[in-house]
């Protein structure tokens, strides 16, 4: 059987002398949108921070499309066709909508340029609305999407959100689900970070629960639905 399309194995990640993450192993397929779920501490930050090369794995591997990525500096790894969109929204403030879409187009890891201006604004209509804005003037919700748009503008293989939905309103939040839901129905392939297991059961495809650096459970969002124990267990809210 073919490796998984994103896939991290054995991955240990230590800050200094503390070990953070132990034994992590993830597997995403193509088209997939796996929701890493755990709650606040459990080590989903630090995940990302390892996959996209921030915080590189004292041992294990990680692999994308079969290419090891571990050990690589971050702007390899991101132009390997890992699109990160941190917790922090990073948009430049003193630049226009447009300008912050402009300078993140680059083609993808095998040429691919599905992504430009034409197709985010057909995907993010409230952001074609408001193209010649400066970013800084942009709220929470539409810098958040921002973000999203202008990783997408690298024309990555797979989409990494961490937390898109913390701090936002409601009515925000349901934005951000919608548009994560148009992704997934584009094929994108993404993998999103998140503590809210609600926000999740109506967008991701699949589940991997990590708690305290390990991971703990992996299935269907199905299953995960309908398992009361785990989500007793680690995802008590
Ligand atoms: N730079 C750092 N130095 C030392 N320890 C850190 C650092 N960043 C995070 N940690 C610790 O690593 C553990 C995992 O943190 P991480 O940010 O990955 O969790 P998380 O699941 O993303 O949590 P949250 O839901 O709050 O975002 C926590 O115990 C945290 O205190
Ligand atoms: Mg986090």
């Amino acid at each position: 059987m073919a490796d998984p399309f994103l896939h991290v194995e054995a991955a240990d990640v230590y800050y200094g002398a503390s070990q953070i993450l132990f034994g992590i192993d993830l597997a995403v397929e193509q088209g997939q949108t796996m929701a890493l779920l755990g709650r606040n501490g459990a080590g989903k930050s630090t995940t990302f921070k390892m996959i996209a090369g921030l915080a590189p794995p004292r041992r294990g591997k990680v692999a994308l499309a079969g290419q090891g990525l571990a050990g690589r500096p971050s702007y390899r790894i991101a132009r390997a066709g890992i699109g990160y969109v941190p917790e922090n929204r990073q948009v430049f403030p003193d630049h226009t909508v447009d300008d912050n879409l402009i300078v993140a187009a680059k083609k993808g890891p095998r040429g691919d340029h599905h992504w430009n201006r034409g197709r985010i604004y057909e995907v993010f209509p409230i952001l074609a609305s408001m193209k010649d804005r400066l970013a800084g003037r942009l709220s929470g919700g539409e810098q958040q999407m921002l973000t999203i748009a202008r990783t997408l503008m690298g024309n990555p293989d797979v989409l990494l959100l961490d937390e898109p939905s913390e701090g936002l309103a409601p009515i925000i939040v349901q934005a951000i689900g919608e548009l994560i839901k148009t992704l997934r129905g584009m094929g994108v392939t993404i993998l999103l970070a998140e503590q809210n297991m609600h926000f999740c059961l109506g967008i991701a495809t699949h589940a991997t629960v990590i708690d305290k650096g390990q991971i703990v459970y992996r299935a269907t969002i199905d299953e995960l639905r309908h398992n009361e124990d785990i989500k007793q267990r680690y995802l008590a809210v």
